[in-house]
């Protein structure tokens, strides 16, 4: 069965394809705009959720006629349903370069959220002799919460720079922190690549520098694991290795499938799970339960998320097979324009520092344009969709426009900043293309040059968010009318 998925995915991908639009669900979905035209909707907002890849989308769907619960190998479609699952778990592992022998995928039902709490919650029972963890000050909320609240000290890591030129994380400050609380830190957490500024960190640099203090490290791979290969090890050896990478599946183009944990199995081998329920236990009595040895079923309670799993497993598999050198370059010649040509329009700052690897990500602001404004003229007037605000990562984004703020009014107070604080986000996928970022650089290169002829038709209402009094944007999806339509 695992090779029929396989066969099929292979039909209806051949390497190069996978950087055909066509491949993509809902690349030429279009809105009417404030000036009256239906256009294509261009997403560069793919940080936040990509596109659904869909030949995996098929091939899932295909599978849904074996569709049945797992952990059965009773009847044809348990057994189908049950081997399809752990062939997702293999494919995670294989996109990883994970050897199978040392690591185990573990899904959650909430994205690289639940992926990170169950590993702050599992590797916080390790190492009592090391109650503190590193964060780094560029984490997404998702990668530093939960190791707050399950650690009793936690210190942050700067970058190297700062203010909105900061770069990726400070090694000379990492060591300093691990030499000030030798023996005291249980691991570190850091992102593969920033969800503000894409910028790349030196993972397995980090994780060299961990194990020689006898730490370990998580790393989020949310916003790597779409642009760039990510290895658990970039040479093979131990020393390099990452020991716990997590990731969501709809980063990937696989929306509706699981969060991804993987973890080396030594670490959490003898741990107690993190939930409980049916599935994961060999016994149960009325006075005591028995907890299956093996993983990863003991951190399996509960029905998984099958179908998505399969999804995720599919899309894995393909961009594994059409390989990282083409994914990797595509978006390079984009983010190459883009960089070039962005800060270039009139009154655009781009923050983080453009010497660094990045991927597709890039913030920004237009002087005397509020973010949350821009955005919506984006959307109303270009049918360009963005992310704007913080991108719940408020130290590093406070980190990145403290400096400009304070430089245009100096009296501006720490409320005040709050209020003003955020940018504008684009961010580059597989599908798009050169005329993607054209258009967007057009639209800015306009509102720059006539921010009036766009913020004139906006009020702003007592929430702080902006409306346009002469234009409705239109967001409605009739999802009844097609599902009667189905029947
Ligand atoms: C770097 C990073 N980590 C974690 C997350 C959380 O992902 P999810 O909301 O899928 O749990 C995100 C989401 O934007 C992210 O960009």
């Amino acid at each position: 069965m695992n090779s029929v998925i396989e066969k099929d995915l292979l039909r209806n991908t051949a390497a190069s394809s996978i950087l055909d639009t066509q491949y993509f669900i809902g690349t030429s979905t279009q809105y009417l705009l404030a000036t009256g035209e239906y256009t294509r909707r261009i997403h560069l907002d793919s940080a936040a959720s990509c596109l659904a890849f869909k030949p995996a989308y098929n091939a899932a769907g295909a599978y849904l006629q074996h569709y049945s619960n797992t952990h059965s190998e009773a009847h044809f479609s348990a057994k189908i349903s049950t081997r399809l699952f752990r062939w997702s778990q293999e494919q995670v592992l294989k996109f990883v370069s994970a050897d199978a022998d040392k690591f185990v995928t573990l899904y959650s039902g909430n994205g690289a959220t639940g992926a990170i709490n169950r590993a702050s919650r599992l590797l916080s029972q390790i190492y009592p002799e090391r109650p503190g963890v590193l964060i780094s000050i560029m984490e997404h909320h998702s990668n530093d919460l939960p190791h707050r609240v399950s650690h009793d000290h936690y210190y942050h890591i700067p970058c190297v720079g700062s203010g909105s030129e900061a770069g990726q994380v400070c090694l000379a400050a990492l060591e300093e922190l691990l030499a000030k609380h030798r023996g005291k830190i249980r691991y570190i957490a850091v992102t593969g690549a920033s969800n503000v500024t894409g910028i790349i960190n030196p993972i397995h640099d980090i994780a060299e520098l961990a194990h020689s203090y006898g730490t370990l490290v998580i790393v989020d791979a949310s916003q790597l694991i779409a642009h760039r290969q990510v290895k658990m090890s970039d040479d093979g050896s131990a020393a390099r290795s990452i020991d716990a990478l997590c990731f969501s599946g709809h980063k990937i183009y696989s929306p509706g499938s699981p969060g991804v944990l993987v973890i080396r199995k030594d670490l959490i081998a003898n741990l107690a799970p993190t939930e409980f329920g049916g599935g994961m236990v060999d016994s149960v009595f009325t006075s005591d339960f028995i907890v299956q040895e093996q993983l990863p079923e003991r951190e399996e309670a509960g029905t998984p998320n099958i179908y998505g799993a399969v999804f995720l497993g599919c899309t894995l598999y393909s961009i594994r097979r059409a390989g990282f050198q083409l994914v990797a370059q595509h978006e390079t010649q984009l983010l190459d324009i883009l960089l070039t040509k962005l800060p270039k329009i009139s009154g655009v700052k781009v923050y983080g520092s453009l010497g660094v690897p990045r991927t597709g990500t890039v913030s920004f602001n237009l002087a005397g344009v509020d973010h949350e404004l821009l955005a919506r003229i984006l959307n109303d007037y270009f049918n360009i969709a963005v992310r704007n605000q913080c991108f719940c990562a408020h130290p590093y984004v406070r980190e990145l426009i403290l400096k400009d703020l304070w430089d245009l009014d100096p009296d501006l107070s720490m409320e005040e900043i709050e209020a003003k604080k955020g940018m504008v986000r684009v961010s580059l996928a597989l599908y798009n293309t050169r005329e993607d970022i054209e258009l967007l650089l057009n639209a800015l290169t306009k509102v720059a040059a006539n921010p009036s002829a766009y913020t004139r038709n906006y009020q702003i209402q007592t929430d702080g968010s902006y409306k346009n009094m002469r234009f409705m944007a239109e967001s409605h999806f009739d999802i009844e009318s097609i599902l009667n339509d189905c029947f």
